[in-house]
């Protein structure tokens, strides 16, 4: 299936035994054998799969302990749940002793089969290892127990050197003091260590080497975090890079978000948390017989200033090779030269160790197309909008020669870069020679947001000496999907690829202007896409600490996570209201209750703080700002509906979230407050008129505004009666006729638009959505070259070009939370309303003119899959449903008595109940298994005589959208 890298293939599945469901791809609080972990509680949680229906499990248990060995039968397990016979169990949390730090656990599930005896229990194994603390932060704060002995050290910070800013006429960058990068260094002895482990963290990012090889593939480590709340330290393995002898720790740090440009305001480097990058350091090495010497950061390191000029995200990087040292990370460097470090600090109280994945490298893209565009100037096209940097292989260079490479994501209509859009981000990386040849040029700690690097100082560019490499947090890839559309297959990729650019360290709103702020709304509307497309826990664990840390004295959540200077007032309706959304999405689909255990604090707070200023319970004093629908073109929707509808939304989110907690007293009164805010906004907002529909009995409503976000947020929220609610769709559905069909939403109210319209009967309108190519549509900037979803409708037409460049990003994810529909609506996989972790999924198929389509996606219960293909008026549904789970099939057929399931009559197959029939589908409860059915199926949908959605569109592109967009298959007559 299209655009996704292989599902996760770390966790070496286990040999089929002869047993029931088999355990699989076993996880430390949603990761793969973290190395470094300070939850005292972590979730121990594994997938099923099995090759049977209707095998699932009915008990668990789960062993832990120091010693492997100890998990056996007759062991000593330091923790042992017993059988626990819960059936929907996929994962537990550790609740023996406590853990102690700098220990690696190993720990074995074993699952027992409903089915008759002679089917074995089946087992997997695991480990994970405690990281430097044994306890959170908070803890160690409390019991004055430090485990750190290291000191936070720098290079001396003077302005000493004056940062050789790249003024050839090719780039003028002023950088407002960006210094060079440091490079520190700890000569030591050591004697071959049975185990080693390096604790690390910066204030800036760091990059560490043994003896020139380079620690670990993380990268723009430690990752961004409000640095006055929280500093994240990551746990490697470096048993195999210390040797018998001498060695060397070296490690370069840069300003990164802590002393770097960050955002957009204030413009000056350094401006939020400090001015200069520091270290912090343990290398802990472990001898056979068990004891531990450490080599910690502290004045006895050595500090200079290497080839890396200066490096900052927005900027971009210089690397002057006439001031390397050559050889200055290996053993037997004379560093007499260099300075002491200077000691800043020895505080360790906000050292926390980091929850997620870092970011990493996941591919590199090679160049589609170099033109050259002038003597010594190309232009590379790498065919792809993303996130990372460009690595270059440099032939020549004469001592003092300059290769500068610049960054953009479209064309302008001259072949040139076009970079107004980038605002303030030079995104400029700068290579001076030192007359050596063949140098590999990477930057190490920048990202830029580009499809497109000019190269200059070169006289050619061979195209295997360029890549693109691709780098976000790396989230393990979870899904698939595909469809007869090439267009719409194409819309998941733009969507995909928005993911991947924006998913850095924090869920960002843009990867190449000085912005690349992790915006609460643009993360709520897009999770449920993301998490389908990959298992996104841990890093919404990490982000839900930076919305947490970031709420204001009094208890607003925010509009950005980290909260910064300048944007840090209370969020907007729908921004601040996804501290409540994001948790309760996240507890939904990953079946962790801790998820709201720890946002349950902040969803009361934000709840009663808009309560406070709004006791008549029309949210219409702002606490912070207003967004509106964002970027909605066309009539905006009255603020206090939208306001208003989150308020009730976020109640009834926080009422849900304390039932599941057990707070039933919470539960009763925010259930009560969201029931009453409901009644003030169809009070308030909503007017019933007389009939005007088609049958008599119908009424209409509007409501306040008649947009068509006003009737999304009151159909999603739930806020109308039945009735009411069938007569609001019927406008919804008007509005969206009368509109092209098209949308006229927003960031808040796109998301909802696709999901709703099916719930009230109307997939073939999302679907006509989905298929318009015009602007505002999803297909309109795909006709014109995107390979990611624009932050705007119109950010570039044939008509009027390039939206403002003021605030123009060609790579934003808010509008394509549509992605989420492809899986849930085109191919079908979902899970039901009431169900958590994929226990109960909802296969609801809508074809709509598609002759076929699938989704994939790797639940915590384990695979799910569904596909379908519809070959004249047959229809064939094949669903894969993980053990323990049950799922209601939606068999699309207008001949409800021709279903059948693996050629037996449905009703007939085993492990399958018929459940309803309505006029073009059957429905299906089945249990856990795979399932193939099929139906007479005649497709009535206005758009199934259409050939695909791209084809549709004859007309030729105007030559500013051809240079813009490249050439354009589809397009071309
Ligand atoms: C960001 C958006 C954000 C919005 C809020 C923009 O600058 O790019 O993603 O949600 O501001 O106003």
């Amino acid at each position: 299936m299209s655009g996704s890298p292989a599902a996760d293939a770390r966790t070496p599945r286990p040999p089929a035994p002869p047993s029931g469901p088999r355990p699989y791809a076993l996880r430390c609080d949603h990761r793969t054998t973290p190395l470094g972990t300070d939850e005292p509680a972590p979730l121990l949680s594994w997938r099923l799969e099995s090759d049977r229906r209707g095998d699932d499990p009915v008990a668990y248990r789960v062993r832990v302990a120091e010693d492997p060995r100890d998990l056996a039968g007759g062991g000593r397990p330091l923790w042992d749940t017993g059988r626990v016979a819960d059936p929907d169990a996929v994962g537990v949390v550790y609740g023996g002793p406590a853990l102690t730090a700098r220990t690696r656990y190993h720990w074995r599930v074993t699952v027992w089969p409903a089915g008759p005896t002679p089917l074995r229990p089946a087992e997997a194994t695991s480990w994970f290892e405690t990281a430097m603390a044994d306890d959170l932060m908070t803890d160690h704060a409390a019991t004055g127990a430090d485990p750190w002995s290291a000191s936070w050290i720098a290079h001396d910070p003077r302005p000493v050197d004056v940062v050789d800013a790249p003024t050839d006429g090719v780039v003028a960058l002023d950088h407002h003091g960006l210094a060079p990068c440091p490079t520190l260094r700890r000569a030591f002895s050591a004697a071959r260590p049975a185990r080693a482990r390096l604790y690390v963290s910066a204030r800036g990012l760091y990059e560490v080497r043994i003896n020139g090889a380079r620690v670990g593939d993380a990268e723009l480590a430690p990752g961004w975090t409000d640095y006055h709340h929280r500093v994240q330290y990551q746990t490697y393995d470096v048993t195999d890079l210390v040797r018998a002898g001498e060695n060397v720790l070296a490690a370069t740090l840069a300003d990164g978000w802590w002393s770097g440009f960050v955002g957009f305001e204030p413009r000056r480097a350094g401006a939020h948390y400090g001015t200069f990058p520091q270290l912090i350091a343990e290398l802990h090495l472990t001898g056979a017989d068990g004891r531990t010497t450490k080599v910690v950061t502290d004045p006895a390191w050595r500090t200079a200033t290497g080839a890396i000029r200066h490096a900052d995200l927005l900027m971009g990087e210089c690397h002057d090779l006439r001031y390397a040292a050559d050889g200055w990370d290996l053993p037997g460097f004379d560093d007499s030269g260099w300075s002491p470090a200077v000691v800043t600090d020895t505080d360790h109280r906000l050292l926390v160790a980091s929850p997620d994945e870092p970011v990493r490298a996941t591919t590199t893209l090679l160049p589609r197309t170099i033109t050259r565009v002038a003597p010594g100037r190309h232009l590379v096209d790498f065919g792809q909008n993303l996130a990372g940097r460009v690595r270059l292989r440099v032939p020549a260079l004469p001592a003092g020669g300059r290769v500068v490479v610049r960054h953009a994501e479209v064309l302008d209509g001259t072949e040139q870069l076009y970079t107004a859009n980038l605002r303030t981000a030079a995104a400029t990386d700068v290579l001076v020679g030192d007359g050596r040849a063949n140098v590999m040029f990477e930057p190490r700690f920048t990202y830029h947001g580009f499809r497109y690097a000019e190269i200059s100082g070169l006289p050619d560019v061979d195209p295997s000496d360029v890549v693109a490499v691709v780098l976000h947090s790396d989230t393990p890839w979870a899904g698939a999907f595909d469809c007869s559309d090439p267009g719409i297959r194409r819309l998941h990729d733009c969507v995909s690829w928005g993911q991947r650019s924006n998913f850095v360290s924090v869920p960002t709103d843009c990867p190449q202007r000085d912005e690349r702020l992790g915006w609460l709304a643009d993360a709520q509307v897009f999770l449920p896409t993301a998490a389908l497309n990959a298992d996104v826990a841990a890093f919404f664990t990490k982000w839900l600490r930076d919305v947490d840390d970031a709420r204001t004295p009094d208890g607003g959540f925010t509009n950005v996570a980290p909260r910064l200077a300048g944007v840090d007032d209370e969020g907007a309706p729908g921004w601040g209201d996804a501290g409540v959304i994001i948790p309760w999405h996240l507890y939904r689909t990953y079946d962790d209750p801790r998820f709201l255990a720890r946002a349950l604090d902040g969803m009361r707070a934000w709840v009663d703080l808009i309560h406070r200023h709004n006791p008549d319970l029309l949210w219409r004093k702002r606490v912070g700002p207003h967004f509106s629908d964002w970027l909605a073109p066309g009539t905006p929707t009255p603020r206090d509906v939208i306001a208003t509808a989150y308020f009730a939304r976020s109640a009834r989110i926080t009422s849900l979230a304390a039932d599941v907690l057990g707070e039933r007293e919470t539960a009763r009164r925010y259930g009560e407050l969201a029931d009453a805010i409901g009644a003030v906004f169809a009070e308030q907002f909503v007017t019933t008129g007389p009939t005007t529909g088609v049958t008599a009995d119908e009424t209409s409503v509007r409501i306040e505004g008649d947009t068509q976000t006003g009737y999304l947020v009151a159909l999603a929220f739930e806020l109308l009666p039945a009735d009411l609610a069938d007569a609001a769709a019927r406008r919804l559905a008007e509005l969206v006729e009368q509109a092209g069909p098209a949308l006229t939403t927003g960031f808040l109210g796109v998301a909802l638009a696709a999901p709703v319209l099916d719930a009230h009967g109307r997939a073939d309108l999302a679907h006509a959505l989905l298929r318009r190519t015009d602007h505002p549509s999803w297909l309109f900037p795909l006709r014109h070259g995107a390979t990611t979803v624009w932050e705007r409708w119109d950010g570039w037409t044939p008509e009027g070009g390039f939206q403002a460049a003021s605030m123009n990003s060609f790579n934003h994810y808010a509008l394509g939370s549509v992605g989420e529909w492809l899986y849930r609506g085109v191919a079908g996989l979902g899970q039901r309303p009431d169900s958590t972790g994929y226990r109960h999924l909802s296969v609801r198929p809508h074809p709509g003119g598609l002759t076929h389509a699938g989704a994939r996606h790797e639940s915590v219960r384990g695979a799910i899959e569904v596909r379908w293909t519809r070959d004249g008026d047959r229809f064939e549904l094949r669903v894969q449903v993980p053990p323990g789970a049950t799922a209601d099939v939606r068999v699309p057929t207008t001949d409800p008595a021709s279903v059948r399931e693996s050629d037996t009559r449905a009703e007939d197959a085993p492990h399958v109940t018929p459940l309803t029939t309505g006029r073009d589908h059957a429905l299906y409860r089945v249990a856990s298994g795979a399932y193939r059915f099929t139906s007479v199926y005649a497709d009535t949908s206005p758009t199934a005589r259409l050939p695909h959605a791209l084809r549709q569109d004859r007309r030729r592109p105007s030559p500013a959208a051809a240079s813009f967009a490249g050439t354009h298959e589809e397009d071309t007559p």
